[in-house]
């Protein structure tokens, strides 16, 4: 049924009520030697809406806006579009952009959408048209590096497609071309370098054909980069996927992916590496060794209700595509999730949920730990825990009810991860969990 109730908004929306977070304990939980926690955490994002390929008239384009401390101030402008707000401590605030902020085709554009805030925000993007709603985290601009390898969906129908946009100072771009793409009317195949000049708050979109995972971004000054695909379908109807993807000096080398629980087929674990690396990983029960190249991508299928676990000897990127599934009552669609490593687990995540839709989280936390899980500073009850073999994790799911309209997910001590998505008859969203823990600010890049 998608998300009509937000057509209805036409400046932005006000949402959620104040809740505090909690001082995060510099301790952490034994085990955690490094502590990079909180890339969500900023003042300033640069993001894009790519191809939504879904055809008609409903959209609703945006970015939705979590602040921590009171009266932040928060503008969000692209092009001659500019919205000024305020939100407090502990609020949602919804801000949807022009229509024409939808980059269609392979191309450069200038429709790079700017936020910036006076305190420290979390902000997520939100791509809407009829049945094809999808959700990215963002990261801030501190965030943001000059390496990258794409990933996207192997759908065999429809463009595969991915953004690179440059900052403040203009950059240079090459793409080291993994399957086919297009730019500006011209092919690109494998092994090809495109390089394109990025002026300052300008970017370029490139959609391909196939799988473009692989394909490797080098930029001369820092680069912030979306990846995903205009319409991908597995088990259902066609669906706009994309993330955020974080460079490569942010990779982490221990992930645990929970399942989710619903999918009686096959999802699938992107792992990607930037070098010679030797991955150990668990599907289930199941204990394997992969050595991955340079560029190269490991597709794991997920078994049904088996979370997957991964240590790899430098850093890999992790990215979980939800294939779409039939339940009993109506079929969801696909959605991608870009998967935090163990070493930036944050103490408390701010969970907001879509109007129309089923929404979760999913947690994985310690196993000697996870009791103590609050949500809203009550005890989460219901959740059942289950251990992740190979790992000292469980994993575990929580419908999100939809009377606060904003929960705070926290433990007192032992950091821990939160996944977002959401289900709909035949539209799903899902993207990381938006964590506003200051303490742990850390940016390597
Ligand atoms: C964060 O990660 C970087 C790069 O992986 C590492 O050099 C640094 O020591 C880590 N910082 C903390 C506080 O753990
Ligand atoms: C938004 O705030 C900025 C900085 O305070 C100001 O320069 C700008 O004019 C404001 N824009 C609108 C549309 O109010
Ligand atoms: C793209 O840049 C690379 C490295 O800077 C260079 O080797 C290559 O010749 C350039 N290609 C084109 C078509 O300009
Ligand atoms: C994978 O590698 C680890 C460490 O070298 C080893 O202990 C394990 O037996 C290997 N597993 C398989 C299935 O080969």
């Amino acid at each position: 049924m998608g998300n009509q109730g937000l057509l209805h908004v036409t400046g932005f929306l006000l949402l959620g009520l104040s809740q505090t977070f909690p001082q995060g304990s510099t301790q952490g939980a034994s085990g955690f030697g490094s502590r990079n926690c909180t890339k969500t955490l900023g003042r300033e994002f640069i993001t894009s809406f790519m191809e939504n390929w879904i055809p008609g008239q409903y959209s609703s384009f945006q970015v939705q806006i979590t602040s921590y401390s009171a009266s932040t101030s928060v503008s969000v402008s692209v092009g001659s579009f500019e919205k000024n707000v305020s939100v407090d401590q502990g609020e949602v605030v919804q801000v949807v952009l022009p229509r024409t902020v939808e980059i269609v085709g392979s191309k450069t554009f200038s429709n790079t959408v700017r936020i910036k805030a006076d305190k420290d925000i979390t902000a997520m993007s939100l791509s809407y048209k009829g049945l094809s709603t999808e959700t990215a985290m963002l990261f801030p601009v501190p965030v943001l590096g000059n390496e990258y390898y794409i990933v996207t969906p192997s759908s065999s129908a429809g463009d595969p497609e991915f953004s690179i946009m440059a900052h403040r100072e203009p950059s240079t771009v090459e793409i080291h071309v993994k399957g086919q793409v297009t730019y500006q009317g011209s092919p690109y195949c494998e092994g090809d370098i495109l390089n394109v000049t990025l002026p300052a708050f300008q970017g370029v979109q490139i959609q391909g054909k196939g799988d473009l995972s692989g394909t490797r971004i080098v930029s001369q000054k820092t680069v912030a980069v979306l990846a995903g695909h205009a319409c991908t379908s597995e088990n259902t109807k066609c669906h706009h996927v994309f993330e955020q993807l974080l460079p490569v000096c942010s990779w982490g080398r221990t992930y645990v992916i929970p399942p989710v629980p619903f999918q009686t087929k096959h999802d699938i674990v992107y792992v990607s590496a930037s070098q010679p690396t030797a991955v150990q990983y668990w599907l289930g029960r199941q204990q394997s060794n992969a050595s991955l190249e340079g560029g190269q991508v490991l597709p794991l299928e997920v078994e049904p209700s088996s979370p997957v676990y991964i240590t790899a000897s430098v850093g890999v990127q992790v990215v979980y595509y939800s294939t779409g599934s039939d339940m009993a009552m109506y079929a969801y669609d696909t959605f991608l999730i870009n998967v935090p490593d163990v070493a930036s687990y944050c103490l408390s995540y701010s969970a907001n949920w879509q109007v129309g839709f089923d929404n979760y989280v999913l947690l994985v936390a310690r196993s000697t730990e996870a009791e103590a899980v609050t949500l809203d500073k009550q005890p989460l009850r219901n959740v059942k825990w289950t251990k992740v073999r190979g790992s000292e994790f469980s994993w575990g799911v929580y419908p999100l009810a939809t009377d606060l309209n904003m929960h705070i997910v926290s433990h007192p001590s032992s950091p821990f991860a939160l996944l977002s998505f959401g289900t709909a008859n035949r539209d799903g969203y899902g993207t990381l969990g938006a964590c506003g823990e200051s303490e742990y600010k850390f940016y390597c890049c």
